[in-house]
C-alpha cells in the first residue's frame, strides 16, 4: 500500500491518503525556532531547544496530538471538519486531503462538501531585520467550489504549554497548572508565564507567547483549553467548534490555549485568506507581527524565499542516473535530511522529545560529513565548534551543550558535568571521527589553512587544528587496553558495548589506523616530515597488532573483553559476525582488495537481508558477554542484530571502494526509503526519510523501521553514495573521479559545484562496467588517469568520463 508519491520537480513529497501508518513528519524553522509537523498537522514548536523552549504541546507515544489545528464549520448545517484530516477525521469517502511536505514548509489541502481549504505552515527564513525568524505562520485560504453561497466559520487552535520546559509541563502539574494566564488583545491571545512573580522582579522577564489572527476579524476567542474542548471531549469534537462560537473564557490556572474564530460568507468561486501566527513574543511584538501579516500575500513571498534558499543549496549537486529513487534521494530528500540532522542532532522529533539538550560528539562530527559537498561553509562553522569541544587531553565531551562555552567547560571527570549531561565518561571513538570529517572538508574546499587555525579546547588552553588532531591520536594512545589495542572505554560507536576497563575495540583500532593515514596526508601537505614519519610508524605498529589480534580465520572480530574473551569469532553461538569491522577494514585501507572482497562476501552471505545488512548475527539471547547491553533489546532490534542503517552507509561505501558497483547499489536500494514507498504498511515510516534501524529476520515485523529523521544514517548513506557510488573523491589538490556503479548504468550525469567552479560531468559506460576509467576529458583535454587538478578548472567545465 502506498500513501503518497514524490513530486520531484517541486521537491515535495505528496501524501494523498492521510491515514498513513504513522505520523509522517516534516521539519520547519531554524535553530532560532524549530517546528515539527505531521501530515495531519500534529506536532510541536520550540524556541531554540526542544526540551527547554517548548511553546506548543505534543503528547508523545500517543495519537499524533495535539497540533496546529484549523477547524471549519458550515454555519447553516452545523457540520464541522478540520483542514487536516485529523483531528476531526471525516469519512475518507467524503473527505479528500493532500499534504505536500516541502523544503521548510508543509501545505495541507482538503476538500469537503465543496469547500476547498489550503493551509501552508512554515517558519520564515528571515525577518525584515535579517535575523532567523522566531515565529511560525499558518496561512489559510478557504474557497467555495460549490454553486451556492456558503457561511463558514474558521477556528485556529494552538495548545500552549504551561511552561517551556516540556517535562515540567507534562508531569509537574501541581506547579505548572498554576502559573499561566491568557489575555485577549484584539488580534491575539497573549499567554503569560509566572507573570505575578516576575512582574514584581522585572517585567521584561515575564515570558509571553502570542497566537494571532491577521487579515481577518476575530469573531470570538478562547484562552482556556477546557472551555475550548468541553467536558469529556477531545480534539476531534471540541464543544466550541460544535457550537460555532468560542465562549471568551481566558485561562487563570489550569491549561491555556490560543483559540481564535473568524467567520465569513463565500459566494461561489470566492476565497477568504487570512493568517494565524504563533511565537514567543511580547504584546508589542504581537501587534507588529499581526500588522505585518495584514498583507496576506506576504506568506507567498516568504514561502518562495524558503524554496529559493533550500533549492539553491541542494542544487550544488544534482545527479541524473538511471535510478530515479537514487536521484530523488541524493538530489533532495537524503540531502535535506542531512541538513535537518546536522541542525537538530538527536534533539527533537516525534520520537526524541528534545531532552538530549546538546550535540552528541560523534553524532554531530559524523553529521557534518553529510553536508560538506553541499554547504562547506556551514560545515566549517560546526567543525570549529566541535573542535572547541575537545578536551585538552585529547578526548571529547560526549555531549556538547547548546550553551557550550569553550575554555570554560566541565568535563566527564567532573561530577557537575556528569549530573548535568548524564554522560559519565569518555567514549573511545568520539574524536576519531574528526579525521574523516576534517579531511573531507579540506578536500572539498582546498582550505588547508584551517590546519593552522587556533581553536580553544573545551576546558582550557588552545591549539592549532592540526595539533587538536594530534591530541586526538594521543588520547587513543593514552587509553590502550590489552594487547596494546585501543580500549573500548564507556563505549565505542556502538552504545551497547561495554568491553571493560582494559577491553578493546576493533572498530576503534581500524578508525585509529585510518586516522594515522589521514594524518600522514595532512602532515605531508604541511611538509611536517617528523609527524608524517611518526604517523607512518604508528600505522605500521598498529597494523601489526590488528593483524595478530583482530582476525579470526575469515573475519575481523569485534572486540576483546578485559577478560580476554574475543567477541565475534566464527563458530560463536551468537554474534559470530559483525558488520562494522568488515566494512571498516576496507574503508580504513587496512584490508587489501582480495581480503576486502572476501570479508564483504562473508557479510553478504551471513548478514544481508532484503532490507539491509544486520549489524551482527545471530542476535544475543543466551550467550552474551557481561557488557553486551544489546541483550536488552529484542532479537533483530537495534544493536541486537537489527539492521542498524548507519552501518549500511559504510557498507555501501566499502563495496564502492572495492569497485563492486552492483553490490553497492543493491545495498543502497534495500534500505532506500523512496524504494520502499509502496510497502509503507511494512516500513511504517516516512518514505522520504531514513530511520535509525529496521527490524530484521527474528522479528515478526521484519522491515518495520524506527526512529525517524534524526539519525546518522542520513550522512553515512549520503557519503556512501557521493564518495562511493558516484565516486566524487576530492583531495587537497583536486578531484579524483571513481564511479562504482551497476553495469546497467550505461550513462549518467552529475552537476557539481566544486570550489566555486561548475562541473558538468557526463559518465559513459557503454560496455557495462562496474568501475574503472578508460578516458577522462576535461574541457577537451585528456587527463592522465582519473584525476582533475583543481588548478585547471574554469568557472564552467565540461567533463567526460569514459568507463
Ligand atoms: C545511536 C546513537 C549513536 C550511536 C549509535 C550506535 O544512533 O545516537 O551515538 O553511535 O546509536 O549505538
Amino acid at each position: 500500500m502506498k500513501y503518497g508519491y514524490f513530486d520531484q520537480a517541486s521537491r515535495e513529497y505528496v501524501i494523498d491518503k492521510p491515514d498513513t501508518p504513522a505520523p509522517w513528519a516534516n521539519y520547519l524553522g531554524s535553530p532560532a525556532y524549530g517546528a515539527i509537523i505531521s501530515n495531519n498537522a500534529g506536532g510541536y514548536s520550540f524556541v531554540k531547544s526542544g526540551a527547554a523552549g517548548r511553546i506548543i504541546r505534543y503528547r508523545f507515544n500517543e495519537q499524533d496530538r495535539p497540533g496546529r489545528y484549523i477547524y471549519l464549520r458550515d454555519e447553516e448545517t452545523g457540520d464541522y471538519w478540520s483542514a487536516s484530516w485529523q483531528p476531526v477525521g471525516k469519512p475518507l469517502d467524503q473527505y479528500k486531503s493532500v499534504c505536500r511536505h516541502g523544503t521548510g514548509y508543509t501545505r495541507i489541502e482538503a476538500d469537503y462538501k465543496d469547500i476547498h481549504s489550503q493551509v501552508s505552515y512554515y517558519v520564515p527564513h528571515s525577518t525584515p531585520e535579517g535575523a532567523g525568524a522566531d515565529h511560525e505562520v499558518w496561512k489559510v485560504k478557504i474557497t467555495n467550489n460549490g454553486k451556492t453561497p456558503r457561511k463558514i466559520s474558521c477556528f485556529g487552535y494552538a495548545e500552549f504549554t504551561c511552561e517551556s520546559f516540556y517535562e515540567q509541563d507534562q508531569v509537574n502539574l501541581q506547579y505548572t497548572q498554576f502559573i499561566t494566564r491568557t489575555y485577549f488583545k484584539d488580534k491575539f491571545i497573549l499567554q503569560t508565564i509566572n507573570e505575578n512573580c516576575l512582574n514584581a522582579v522585572n517585567e521584561s522577564r515575564v515570558e509571553t507567547r502570542i497566537f494571532a489572527l491577521a487579515g481577518a476579524k476575530v469573531a470570538s476567542f478562547c484562552g482556556d483549553r477546557a472551555n475550548f474542548l468541553g467536558k469529556y471531549r477531545d480534539y476531534g469534537n471540541p464543544v466550541s467548534v460544535e457550537k460555532g462560537r468560542l465562549d471568551g473564557t481566558l485561562n487563570y490556572n489550569m491549561n491555556p490555549c490560543g483559540a481564535l474564530h473568524t467567520a465569513f460568507e463565500l459566494a461561489p468561486g470566492k476565497s477568504a485568506e487570512f493568517v494565524f501566527l504563533l511565537g514567543q513574543k511580547r504584546e508589542s511584538q504581537g501587534n507588529e507581527l499581526a500588522a505585518r501579516y495584514e498583507d496576506t500575500t506576504l506568506p507567498d513571498r516568504e514561502i518562495a524565499e524558503l524554496k529559493t534558499y533550500w533549492h539553491k543549496k541542494l542544487d550544488n549537486l544534482k545527479v541524473t542516473t538511471p535510478n530515479d529513487n537514487f536521484n530523488n534521494m541524493i538530489n533532495t530528500w537524503n540531502a535535506y535530511q542531512c541538513f535537518i540532522t546536522f541542525v537538530w542532532s538527536r534533539a527533537a522529533s516525534l520520537i526524541y522529545c528534545g531532552h538530549r539538550n546538546g550535540y552528541g560528539y560523534r553524532d554531530t562530527v559524523q553529521d557534518i560529513q553529510g553536508i560538506i559537498h553541499l554547504d562547506p561553509e556551514m560545515a566549517l562553522d560546526k567543525i570549529r565548534f566541535m573542535i572547541s569541544a575537545q578536551v585538552n587531553h585529547g578526548g571529547a565531551l560526549p555531549l556538547v551543550k547548546y550553551t557550550h562555552n569553550p575554555g570554560h567547560e566541565n568535563k566527564p571527570e567532573d561530577e557537575s558535568y556528569r549530573r548535568e549531561t548524564g554522560s559519565p565518561s569518555y567514549r573511545a571513538d568520539d574524536t576519531l571521527w574528526l579525521f574523516p570529517t576534517v579531511w573531507k572538508y579540506i578536500a572539498e574546499t582546498g582550505n588547508s589553512a584551517l590546519l593552522e587555525e587556533v581553536i580553544p579546547y573545551a576546558d582550557f588552553g588552545e591549539d592549532t587544528l592540526f595539533n587538536h588532531l594530534k591530541k586526538a591520536i594521543g588520547f587513543s594512545l593514552n587509553n590502550l587496553g590489552i594487547h596494546g589495542l585501543p580500549a573500548g572505554l564507556h563505549a565505542d560507536w556502538n552504545d551497547c558495548l561495554r568491553l571493560g576497563a582494559k577491553g578493546v575495540s576493533v572498530f576503534v583500532a581500524l578508525q585509529l589506523y585510518y586516522a594515522f593515514e589521514i594524518m600522514i596526508r595532512l602532515a605531508k601537505h604541511k611538509k611536517d616530515t617528523a609527524t608524517a614519519k611518526e604517523m607512518a610508524e604508528l600505522k605500521e605498529r598498529f597494523g601489526k597488532i590488528i593483524e595478530e589480534r583482530c582476525w579470526d580465520k575469515d573475519r575481523f572480530v569485534r572486540g576483546i573483553t578485559e577478560n580476554d574473551v574475543t567477541v565475534g569469532k566464527g563458530g560463536d553461538p551468537e554474534a559470530s559476525i559483525w558488520l562494522n569491522p568488515q566494512s571498516w577494514a576496507v574503508i580504513s585501507g587496512f584490508a587489501d582488495e582480495k581480503r576486502g572482497k572476501a570479508v564483504l562476501d562473508l557479510v553478504f552471505k551471513e548478514l544481508n537481508t532484503r532490507y539491509g545488512a544486520r549489524l551482527m548475527s545471530p542476535s544475543y539471547r543466551k550467550h552474551a558477554f557481561d557488557g553486551a547491553l544489546a541483550l536488552l533489546f529484542n532479537p533483530s532490534t537495534k544493536e541486537n542484530g537489527g539492521i542498524f542503517l548507519q552501518s549500511q552507509g559504510w557498507l555501501i561505501l566499502a563495496e564502492a571502494f572495492l569497485g563492486r558497483g552492483a553490490r553497492a547499489l543493491e545495498y543502497y536500494l534495500e534500505s532506500c526509503p523512496a524504494a520502499q514507498n509502496d510497502i509503507a504498511d511494512t516500513r511504517l515510516m516516512e518514505p522520504y526519510a531514513y530511520s535509525q534501524f529496521t527490524e530484521s529476520t527474528d522479528s515478526p515485523f521484519e522491515g518495520r523501521s524506527h526512529v525517524h529523521w534524526l539519525t546518522g544514517t542520513a550522512s553515512t548513506v549520503m557519503v556512501g553514495c557521493v564518495e562511493g557510488i558516484l565516486g566524487l573523491r576530492p583531495d587537497i589538490d583536486g578531484l579524483c573521479l571513481a564511479p562504482s556503479v551497476p553495469s546497467d548504468w550505461k550513462s549518467f550525469t552529475m552537476e557539481k559545484v566544486f570550489r566555486g567552479s561548475k562541473l558538468n560531468i557526463k559518465v559513459n559506460n557503454p560496455d557495462g562496467r562496474e568501475c574503472g576509467c578508460r578516458k577522462l576529458t576535461v574541457n577537451g583535454t585528456v587527463m592522465e588517469g582519473n584525476y582533475i587538478p583543481a588548478s585547471i578548472l574554469k568557472p564552467a567545465n565540461e567533463i567526460i568520463f569514459d568507463m
